[in-house]
């Protein structure tokens, strides 16, 4: 491809992405602003600073966005029925926004310009103020122009305390797993936008991360016994981390309490679901690697080493968590049922989608940003895929008709997966985002109780870019 071609290609992200905003704006209510002096809000900075990603004797700092100029942003706390209140100070110079992903939320802090807020203007703050209703390992994460800015570092991990203590694991520690596309001298590769990318399988860094660091050092003791809260932050990458010879058990997935069970291998996370581990180390020092699955084995992306005097002669029976508080039916009689098809990408079968109001075909599309669609619209957002009454029970079916993985995810909501492929599914947990296979059909159900507007988007970043957005509407 030219260097021409590919500028053009830029335009026609650029202008589209502005159309899809204003489109959405339409429907926006007033942005919440509050003078900076109010007090018992947090402040949250969303600015630019540099990070040591690569250890100094491989390269210089990296220059990121990042919320209070680090990235990942900074562990942010609630507990269950608690209030959090943030107020999102914007000094970068483009706008953002921040989206609380799995929580339970009021519509209005959801996060989601165009949709439940206007973006925060740099220069402007926004007041965030919810109830975080369930205990867990939740994250925020920017929402506008969410590919670029994640990609560059807005997000943090968000951590939800049970109202009463849980003791079943000495400590907790958040491991936030990120890949970055770095160039040769560490800065952030400013190739966001290429529909290389938006139509395979999403930016794919070159360096995986944990806590932001290139293969940093967790420290622990002989025989403690830790809960290990995973959140894969990364634009597109599905992630298999290993443990090594630890005893591992599961103890939570994207926040909500699963069954106590032991783990055999890795644990698979696509981009933005959450794991909770409850993890036992070894009696004696030594080091272990936590390691991600590549084409060529195992590699380690963080060292965790195992030192000083143990905790324990001996570990007590494991105790798993209290059951999540929410509940959904499961076989509900009234349900609603709706249907979400998803087509396109490279090798894909889609001839063309809804666009701007007119069928386009794949070529015009391409143009336009779009390589995607839900329903034969390619990220148009002017109708909801569909309006509940507060209280009803949705199934959605939702088939993968692309050659890609998706990480589908509800805004607001968990739901369970009932069926793959026509089976149903036993024992099905609750999560917000799920890892959907090629040419794999799943039923999800929810209920709608939550009165608002909810984005329903593919968390491959790219991919919700280029076509894969829709969202709806509880009355
Ligand atoms: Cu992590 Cu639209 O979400
Ligand atoms: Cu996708």
């Amino acid at each position: 491809m030219t260097l021409v071609t590919r500028r053009r290609f830029l335009g026609g992200i650029a202008a589209s992405s502005v159309l899809l905003h204003d489109a959405m704006a339409k429907a926006a209510p007033a942005s919440e602003t509050m003078p900076r002096t109010q007090a018992d809000f947090e402040r949250l900075h969303a600015r630019k600073a540099t990070a040591a990603i690569l250890p100094a004797d491989i390269g210089p700092p990296t220059p990121i966005w990042g919320f209070g100029g680090t990235a990942p942003g900074p562990v942010l706390r609630s507990r269950a029925g608690e209030r959090l209140r943030i107020a999102v100070e914007n000094d970068l110079d483009v706008p953002t926004s921040v989206h609380w992903h799995g929580i339970r939320i009021d519509n209005a802090m959801d996060g989601v310009p165009g949709l439940t807020q206007d973006a925060v203007a740099p220069g402007e703050t926004f007041a965030y103020d919810f109830v975080t209703p369930d205990p867990g390992t939740y994250w925020y994460h920017s929402h506008d122009r969410s590919w670029e800015q994640n990609a560059r570092g807005l997000h943090g991990a968000l951590i939800v305390d049970e109202a009463e203590p849980w003791e079943g694991a000495d400590r907790d520690i958040v491991l936030v797993v990120d890949d970055w596309r770095l160039t040769g001298t560490g800065s952030i590769e400013d190739s966001f936008g290429q529909m290389m990318d938006w139509s395979h399988g999403g930016r794919l860094g070159n360096l995986v991360t944990v806590n932001g660091r290139y293969k940093p050092r967790v420290a622990v003791r002989p025989h403690e016994r830790v809960r290990l809260r995973l959140i894969n932050a990364a634009n597109a990458r599905i992630m298999d981390i290993g443990l090594g010879s630890a005893t591992t058990r599961l103890l939570a997935l994207d926040g909500m309490a699963t069954p106590l069970a032991d783990m055999a291998g890795p644990v698979r996370m696509a981009p933005a679901q959450r794991a909770d581990l409850l993890v036992d180390f070894p009696a004696s020092p030594t080091r272990l690697a936590m390691t991600i699955e590549t084409r060529d084995g195992p590699v380690a992306i963080a060292e965790i080493a195992v030192s000083g005097e143990p905790v324990r002669a001996q570990f007590p029976a494991p105790i798993g968590l209290p059951a999540a508080g929410l509940s959904v039916p499961s076989d509900p009689q009234d349900a609603r049922r709706v249907e979400l098809r998803m087509q396109g990408g490279a090798m894909g079968r889609m001839s063309g989608a809804m666009h701007e109001g007119r069928m386009m075909d794949v070529r015009a599309l391409v143009e336009a940003g779009r390589i995607w669609s839900f329903n034969g619209v390619a990220g148009d957002m002017d109708e909801p895929l569909a309006r509940f009454e507060r209280g009803r029970t949705a199934i959605v079916k939702i088939r993968n008709e692309t050659p890609w993985p998706h990480a589908m995810h509800v805004h607001g909501h968990h739901f369970r997966v009932v069926s793959r492929d026509g089976a149903s599914v036993v024992d099905p947990v609750l999560r917000d985002t799920d890892l959907m296979m090629p040419d794999e059909t799943i039923e999800i159900t929810f209920v709608a109780d939550n009165p608002g507007k909810w984005l329903v988007h593919c968390h491959m970043l790219e991919h919700a870019a280029a076509g894969m957005m829709t969202w709806f509407e509880t009355v």
